[in-house]
């Protein structure tokens, strides 16, 4: 099969959507388009270079929406129904609104908009999925309480990045999620993979429930239901 697969600048169950990418691509050729959200925050979480890993070839790019400039010239293979099917996952309550309001205005959304044009399945896996509280993850975290004010931050020099301001927090634009800084504190001050608890707003949910009722849309609950989702269709 041919799949665009798009990421959305969410955290929560972004890892669990590259572990499912990864193995679809053994099959298929997937061509992996990121908004720009979506690219920052791969690279928080440590995760952009497993996704590169995935892409070389024809239809099997890594579209960056900041390559892409404003009339994101790739999701032409949309509308030309280059492809069996679009997958976005995980999508942020972001573009789950701007695609409900039929707006097309980044790389991901306006894919998405292209695929119901040209007939192209798409598969949406929103983040904001029912009402109530979810646990979400953190990319890395300076923890104050634990940090023990050294006069020389080993953290801070451990970084390639130079993405940590000892003492005060990481900049989370520089850090590329390596993991090299939680190996050299010795105080443990840096943490990955916090968990958090989130609130699910309303409006999110609303709109997640007029994404399920459009047409050429199936919207599923966890990137782990997509395999059946693609063999019950072929
Ligand atoms: C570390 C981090 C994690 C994020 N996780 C989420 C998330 O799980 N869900 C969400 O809707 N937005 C999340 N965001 C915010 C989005 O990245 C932001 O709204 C962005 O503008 C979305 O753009 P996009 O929809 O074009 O990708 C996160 C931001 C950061 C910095």
């Amino acid at each position: 099969m041919r799949i665009g697969w798009a990421i959305t600048g969410a955290g929560h169950l972004l890892d669990e959507s590259v572990a499912v990418m990864e193995e679809l691509s053994k099959d298929n050729k997937i061509t992996i388009l990121l908004s720009n959200a979506g690219e920052e925050v791969l690279n928080m979480y440590g995760l952009f270079e497993r996704v590169a890993a995935i892409t070389g070839g024809y239809y099997k790019e890594l579209a960056l929406e900041s390559d892409q400039s404003f009339s994101y010239p790739i999701s032409g293979r949309f509308s030309l129904g280059k492809y069996d099917l679009l997958i976005v996952s995980p999508t942020t309550s972001n573009t789950v609104a701007k695609i409900v309001h039929g707006i097309s205005d980044t790389l991901v959304t306006n894919s998405v908009a292209q695929a119901g044009k040209g007939g192209v399945k798409t598969i949406v896996i929103p983040v904001d999925m029912e009402k109530g509280d979810v646990e979400t993850i953190l990319p890395s975290k300076l923890d104050l309480e634990s940090c023990a004010d050294c006069d020389e931050c080993e953290a801070s020099k451990s970084c390639p990045q130079e993405a940590i301001i000892a003492k005060q927090e990481i900049d989370l634009l520089k850090c590329v999620g390596c993991g090299d800084c939680q190996d050299s504190c010795p105080f443990n001050a840096i943490k990955a993979g916090k968990l958090i608890t989130i609130h699910m707003r309303e409006i999110d949910i609303e709109n997640t429930h007029k994404l399920v009722l459009m047409e050429d849309i199936d919207v599923l609950k966890h990137p782990n239901e997509i395999a059946e989702f693609i063999s019950n269709i072929i």
